[in-house]
């Protein structure tokens, strides 16, 4: 894992002269007041690891007779240097030989230089960089997707149900009803058959009413025609028996009422109503009941995807404990990023910036007052416990500065090179 061992650098932007030997594990903390070349430092080491995409607009310091002079020794031997008129990449690896700005590229990550872009970029970015590293990331995509189709599905299916549990309760429902619509033509073909039956009684009443009237007429007839008495008589005899049989057969007789299926009739068309509204509301009742399972077989549904995610974030190598993606957005102790302190944001970055290259050991870090003592005290264990190097600028004056930058320069250290001898090694005079 490469660190950075030393630093030189001249007349670069607000610096001087600074020479820094970074501790290889932890924290090391550049202090001094505002304006005084701390942030500098940190430009110029981005300028000599990163390339020319991190040249600072103003790289000479104003007032400079001589080009900047970036020298940063590296762990593995490697020297890189950036000097002259046109600020030359001179990159020189241990054994001597030379190399360019891809030899750094291979374990130097872009995020180290400038931990801002990490930071300023969107939660999903940070999210995106996040599962990289743990490689969980297709997977948790795959899970994502079908939370949100199950998701969507059931906010669906949910207000069905409730459409069709409103719908199903709006319908009226009747009391003691057949279960089944009843058939009219069943109660009329009784009711025919009834008047069948009586129509037999009533020929039948007829018949004996006409005998009765014969008899009638005979008798008369015996009356005023003596004479044919005799003859009338056996006649008579005859009819009477006949007349007999008939009385007694009609004696039995008594008619059926028709009232009641009358009514029936009346009142089926009203009965079938609510019948068909009773079988209506049952149906509708189904109906929500499904949509109203089907809802639940989605929530379970959606539970499990969410567990399976949580396992899988939870069986991931997390680089800090309590980092996690929730929706595509990176989350630390639950909080999104705009939720997280400037110093939560700091060593959430730190972490993630460390693990996106495990090969690049250090890190740089503008802007560290965002800490207080205590937090800073945390951090410095936190990173040493990482094995990473930071290189840190603070406004602060304090002890817990490693060194302090006043006016471009170490503060306590007498400059080596002073305006004079370096123009003379420029060639200027
Ligand atoms: N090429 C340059 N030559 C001289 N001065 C410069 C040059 N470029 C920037 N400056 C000045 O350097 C100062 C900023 O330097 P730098 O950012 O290193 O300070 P700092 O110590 O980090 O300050 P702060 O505590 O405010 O962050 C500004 O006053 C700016 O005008
Ligand atoms: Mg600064």
């Amino acid at each position: 894992m490469i660190k950075i061992n030393s630093l030189e650098l001249d007349d670069v932007k607000r610096i001087r002269a600074v020479k820094i030997e970074p501790t290889a594990n932890g924290l090391t903390v550049i202090g001094g007041r505002n304006n005084q070349g701390k942030t500098s430092v940190l430009d110029a080491i981005a300028w000599a690891l990163g390339g020319d995409k991190f040249r600072p607009s103003g790289a000479t310091r104003e007032g400079s007779a001589v080009p900047p002079h970036l020298k940063v020794k590296l762990s593995n031997g490697i020297t890189v240097e950036r000097s002259g008129k046109n600020s030359d990449l001179k990159v020189i690896d241990e054994t001597g030989k030379r190399g360019g700005q891809q030899l750094l590229n291979a374990f130097i990550s872009t995020f180290a230089l400038d931990l801002p872009r990490f930071m300023e970029s969107t939660s999903k970015e940070k999210a995106n960089v996040l599962l990289q590293i743990i490689g969980v990331g297709d997977k948790l995509f795959e899970l994502d997707k079908q939370e949100s189709t199950l998701y969507n599905r059931r906010l669906e299916i949910g207000r069905i149900a409730e459409q069709k549990a409103k719908f199903a309760a709006e319908l009226p429902e009747y009391e003691g009803i057949p279960k089944e619509p009843v058939s009219a033509s069943e109660l009329i073909h009784q009711q025919q058959e009834i008047l069948a039956r009586n129509g037999e009684n009533q020929r039948k009443r007829e018949r004996a009413a006409q005998l009765r009237n014969e008899c009638a007429i005979i008798d008369s007839r015996i009356a005023a025609l003596r004479s044919q008495l005799a003859e009338l008589e056996s006649k008579r005899l005859e009819i009477s028996e006949d007349m007999r049989i008939a009385e007694l057969s009609v004696a039995d007789l008594h008619d059926e009422s028709t009232e009641a299926l009358e009514n029936n009739i009346r009142d089926i068309e009203n009965l079938n109503i609510k019948i068909r509204s009773n079988l209506d509301k049952e149906k509708a009742e189904m109906d929500a009941k499904q949509f109203k399972d089907e809802y639940d077989t989605l929530t379970a549904q959606i539970s499990n995807i969410r567990n399976d995610r949580r396992k899988l974030l939870d069986s991931a190598a997390l680089p800090l404990p309590g980092l996690s993606v929730e929706n595509g957005e990176l989350t630390y102790n639950g909080a999104k990023w705009d939720c997280m302190s400037g110093s939560e944001q700091l060593r959430v970055a730190a972490a993630i910036v460390r693990k996106l290259n495990p090969e690049c050991g250090f890190v740089l870090m503008d802007k560290l007052e965002q800490m207080d003592i205590e937090t800073l005290d945390e951090f410095g264990k936190w990173l040493e416990a990482e094995d990473l190097q930071a290189i840190a600028t603070r406004v602060s004056t304090g002890g817990e500065c490693s060194i302090i930058i006043e006016d471009g320069y170490v503060k306590g250290v007498i400059p080596t090179a002073t305006e004079e001898n370096k123009m003379w090694k420029a060639g200027t005079f």
